[in-house]
């Protein structure tokens, strides 16, 4: 089974409130979601490894703490874009790999427009951003896309996941950890999560549904 962290903290209550709204605009979700991934960055990346660095402050010698390992965010095209702004302001040096998929309307599965993997990512750590997990199919297959490039060790961001999902992802890949803001009751017939917020995509970019 996955590990699976739930985040707890009052202005992710306000701001995922904010977002879900259907009255909510663009600019509205726009920046709740900017709130959110900020957040989402601090907790996914709490436990990161460091290594011990001596530096010299104005003061006297000093031995700090500085993160050891490689990071690369791995956003899934479109929604995911909407997380790189807030994580790589926490982490300006990560390496960003965009692998692009959306969800056939029929099946529900995902299909595949876009990977931008460096063909060796042995060593790297990889954080996929995505709002939204719902069957897990995309993500997934993104962690399998993600193995086969060897990478050391997976972590997964994501603001709302179906149960559904989650229990997808820890069946299939129990070593990947799910960090997600809220969890939420159920899948509907045309696989969109319930209560959810519609589409994150559509609504972080304002194109139409
Ligand atoms: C949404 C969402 C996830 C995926 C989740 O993307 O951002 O990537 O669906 O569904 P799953 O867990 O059932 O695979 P979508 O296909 O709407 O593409 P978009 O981000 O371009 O809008």
């Amino acid at each position: 089974m996955s590990k699976v962290s739930q985040i707890e903290h009052a202005l992710l209550s306000h701001h995922i409130t904010r977002i879900r709204d259907v009255n909510s605009d663009t600019t509205v979700f726009r920046q709740s979601m900017q709130v959110i991934g900020e957040i989402l960055a601090f907790e996914t990346l709490r436990t990161l490894k460091t290594r011990s660095e001596a530096i010299q402050t104005p003061l006297t010698a000093y031995d700090g703490e500085t993160v050891s390992e490689s990071i690369a965010l791995v956003p899934i095209l479109r929604a995911g874009l909407a997380l790189v702004d807030p994580f790589t302001r926490i982490l300006p040096e990560a390496t960003v790999l965009h692998l692009g998929m959306y969800r056939d309307e029929q099946t529900a599965t995902p299909v595949w427009y876009y990977n931008k993997l460096d063909d060796d990512l042995s060593g790297m750590t990889a954080v996929i951003l995505d709002p939204m997990l719902a069957t897990g199919g995309s993500l997934i297959a993104a962690i399998e896309e993600l193995k086969t490039h060897g990478v050391r060790e997976i972590r997964v961001s994501c603001v709302i996941a179906a149960p559904e999902g989650i229990q997808a992802v820890a069946e299939s890949h129990p070593d990947v950890e799910i960090f997600v803001c809220e969890i939420d009751s159920h899948l509907n017939d045309s696989a969109f999560i319930v209560p959810g917020l519609g589409d994150a995509g559509d609504r972080y970019f304002g194109t139409t549904p």
